[in-house]
């Protein structure tokens, strides 16, 4: 048999465990959930998410891949053949997620470009939803291929399965060597920049102004649990699949530790610079912060672009280091998502890794032309409401219950961690997963249950 592919060093697997986590979500998602869920006090919430549940089931997902040594529906295999199913239903949701993640990498990819010439004119929104995306047509109608995303979404397949193809280690491990400290280097001149511009201050205030009325609110945990779960890749196979590739001697709650830190870290850094810019913004136009902020595509590719013609100041380098920025994060989570799908039937049907980056890979890159298409932004939209209201925490949930309670393995894990790691878990590793955050996932299910049969 093969020997099993491993990373050549520990700073190897963080970077690409980091790689994975920061994404899209920390610099678009982040900064507008904080916002609209109590400023300043959203980070109770928050934190508690991160240190109850985010880290614990890092720590948890480290531990199994590590002890199982393979891909996540072979890991849940291994920890009892009654549940390779769950592996299966999180490599199935990473793969919905890839194909429309590389559209947005696509689209970032092309408005670094534009950034040089302000190619998005005056009216940005009318650019991107009319000429770029074509989308003045009728939703329902998916006619031809919108022509400007498809070249840089071939190119966003070409990068990401061209380094799948290369194994984990000379592969997956030297791209997020090279994409991770440039990017955080990017991303803080961008930052620097920011809060350089006039008006800034007003945005970290309207940012980090607390509403402390907001925490009585089950929405704003809702918010806080899926924000921590999206951003640390937890319950998506992801994570598993990468710790399967750890030497036997490795740091497990160590690594976890650095890499829920270093994802928040990032996280708070975005939002710091987003509201600066966004303060810049309200005014240069006369408005108050709240009538400038929006989140997600939005953000991105309507209110940056408008921020960019605003200041002559910023010439095309500072648009440009955005969204190199943007790509860079998509990239090195993309990489991870796909991995996980390509592990997976690798391993399931036993085929070579170029066969099996070809088929998972080429199956996710054909998928991912549907949301390029003229309806796409409508499928993509849909995809995306889908996995966070459902997807993430429902999943989440599952993942504990079966652990903690149907399997009994808690304790098998914590000796495990424990072995090889300095950290040691004690008793509130075991309460925080085996209790609290089922708990409170399932209060936050309810909830959402009721509000949509309402
Ligand atoms: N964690 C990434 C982000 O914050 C997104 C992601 C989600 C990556 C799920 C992989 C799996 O953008
Ligand atoms: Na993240």
């Amino acid at each position: 048999m093969e020997k099993r592919a491993q990373f050549g060093t520990r700073a190897g697997f963080i970077l690409a465990a980091v790689g994975s986590a920061i994404g899209l979500g920390n610099i678009w998602r982040f900064p507008a959930v904080a916002y609209e869920n109590g400023g300043g006090a959203f980070f109770i919430p928050y934190l508690f998410a991160l240190l109850t549940a985010g880290i614990p089931l890092l720590v948890l997902e480290f531990t199994i891949g590590h002890k199982y040594r393979g891909s996540a529906p072979l890991s849940y295999f291994r920890m009892n053949k009654k549940t390779e199913w769950l592996g299966w239903w999180q490599v199935l949701v990473a793969f919905v997620i890839s194909t429309y993640y590389a559209v947005i990498i696509a689209w970032a990819m092309s408005y670094s470009v534009f950034a040089f010439n302000k190619g998005w004119g005056d009216d940005t929104e009318g650019f991107l939803f009319g000429e770029y995306l074509k989308l003045s047509v009728d939703p329902g109608q998916t006619g031809g291929i919108v022509g400007g995303v498809f070249i840089p979404l071939v190119l966003v397949w070409i990068i990401t399965l061209g380094i799948l193809f290369k194994g984990v280690k000379k592969g997956i491990e030297v791209a997020n060597k090279i994409f991770i400290p440039a990017l955080v280097i990017l991303f803080l001149i961008i930052v620097v920049r920011a809060l350089t511009l006039p008006g800034a201050l007003d945005g970290l205030d309207a940012f980090f102004k607390p509403d402390f009325s907001k925490i009585a609110d089950p929405g704003v945990w809702v918010a806080a649990y899926g924000q921590i779960f999206f951003s640390l890749s937890i319950a998506f196979a992801i994570m598993i699949t990468y710790s399967s590739y750890l030497p036997k001697k490795s740091d497990i709650t160590n690594n976890a530790f650095i890499t829920g830190f270093s994802n928040s870290g990032f996280e708070l850094l975005a939002g710091i610079g987003v509201f600066a810019a966004l303060g810049f913004m309200a005014q240069s136009q006369g408005v108050g912060v709240e009538e400038v902020v929006s989140g997600g595509v939005g953000l991105a590719f309507v209110v940056f672009p408008q921020i960019i013609n605003e200041f002559p100041a910023l010439n095309g380098l500072f648009g440009f280091l955005f969204f190199a920025s943007l790509v860079l994060a998509g990239l090195s989570s993309l990489i991870s998502i796909s991995e996980t799908y390509v592990a997976a039937v690798q391993e399931k049907f036993g085929l070579s890794r170029t066969k099996a980056v070809a088929f998972g890979g080429g199956l996710s890159a054909v998928i991912s032309i549907l949301f390029a298409t003229q309806g796409g932004l409508y499928f993509l939209d849909v995809a995306d409401y889908f996995i966070n209201q459902f997807g993430v925490a429902f999943i989440g949930l599952v993942e504990v219950v079966v652990v903690a309670w149907f399997l009994r393995k808690i304790n098998t894990f914590r000796d495990h961690s424990n072995g090889i790691s300095d950290i040691q878990l004690g008793g509130w590793w075991k309460v925080c997963l085996g209790v609290i955050t089922p708990i409170v996932l399932g209060w936050m299910m309810f909830g959402l249950f009721k509000m949509n049969l309402l």
